[in-house]
């Protein structure tokens, strides 16, 4: 009898997306601490012909090349920074993501950010636990008013889109920048305004990134762009930590440059940058953009059909490389 191909999973993943693998592939699923070092990477790969991954394991060009059997790495999350994209390319190894089932969600949090930072959740919850909240009084944790003020959003993918399709609720207007323009009735429809970054930054009340982190994104907010943001501005980062150079954040926030920031993703993450977790006006959240049991099953779904599309000579749902 034909030997099934091996799937690795790196973690268990929520829902019951392995029955997809009964009677086609043998699944090994790892529970290990995070994250997984090269070295232990390869180990675990040796032999498998597909992976699911998660977005902290580093498929490196030596983890690709010292795994000759692999012919898909499915990554269970949208973005795909984590992976040698080039080196998979040239080895013939098929990459594949987990898009449009997160949107929603990512955009969900995006707001709950905006509204955390915007009306200082954070600082008030705080407050009421410390029992430094002694009553009602008229200057107590004033936020930012939404209505009539400036959302720019930083990347116009799905994820972009879905948060400016909110924007009415809170009479916000949008603006954007991405490095391909939407069409007019687009823009429209979303009531959205094309910017060129420099100006974006300039003229909004609230920046929020959803743009994907590439050698061309990493850093793309700097310390001079930071401090080009309006004074008093607030920032969101639900799309990667590296986008932004947290150290220089740190900085505009405790210069009171920036009113505040909301993040879910960092730098090192889950590492943070020096001075981040003592400073007041911060939200901070654990890279929870899509954690929501729905989206997540949907996602292991689909991380788990594009792995078995590729073993079975099919066309994956989504495939990036
Ligand atoms: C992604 O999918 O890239 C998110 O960061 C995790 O869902």
């Amino acid at each position: 009898m034909k030997k099934l191909p091996l799937v690795v999973l790196t973690s268990p993943l929520p829902g019951d997306a392995l029955c997809l693998l009964e009677g086609k592939a043998r699944a090994k699923v790892y529970r290990h601490t995070r994250p997984f070092s090269e070295e232990l990477l390869i180990r675990r790969l040796r032999g498998a012909s597909g992976v699911v991954t998660l977005l902290g394991d580093k498929i490196t060009a030596r983890v690709l090349e010292s795994c000759p059997k692999l012919k898909v790495v499915s990554n269970y999350a949208v973005g795909v920074d984590n992976i040698d994209l080039q080196a998979a390319k040239r080895l013939g190894v098929a990459i594949t993501n987990t898009p449009d089932v997160l949107t929603e969600a990512t955009a969900d949090l995006t707001w709950t950010l905006l509204l955390g930072v915007a009306r200082r959740v954070h600082e008030g919850d705080r407050m009421v636990r410390r029992g430094i909240f002694k009553g009602w009084a008229p200057e107590l944790l004033l936020g930012l008013d939404l209505r009539g003020k400036n959302l720019g959003l930083v990347g116009m993918g799905r994820i972009g889109r879905a948060v400016a399709r909110r924007a009415p609720a809170f009479g916000m207007r949008v603006l954007y920048t991405d490095q391909k323009r939407l069409p007019e009735s687009t823009e429209t429809s979303l009531g959205a305004q094309w910017l060129p970054l420099g100006e974006l930054l300039e003229k909004s009340h609230i920046v929020s990134l959803h743009c994907p982190l590439t050698p061309g994104t990493r850093h793309l907010l700097d310390r001079d762009r930071l401090l080009s943001m309006k004074k008093g501005a607030i920032l969101l980062n639900t799309a990667r930590g590296a986008i932004v150079d947290e150290r220089a954040l740190v900085e505009a926030l405790r210069s009171g440059h920036l009113m505040g920031a909301g993040l879910d993703v960092f730098e090192e993450e889950p590492a943070l940058a020096p001075g981040l977790a003592q400073l007041p006006n911060v939200l901070l959240l654990p890279h929870a953009g899509s954690a929501a049991r729905e989206t997540r099953e949907a996602m292991a779904r689909m991380a788990v059909g594009n792995c078995l599309a590729v073993l079975e000579g099919r066309k994956p749902e989504n495939r990036v490389v």
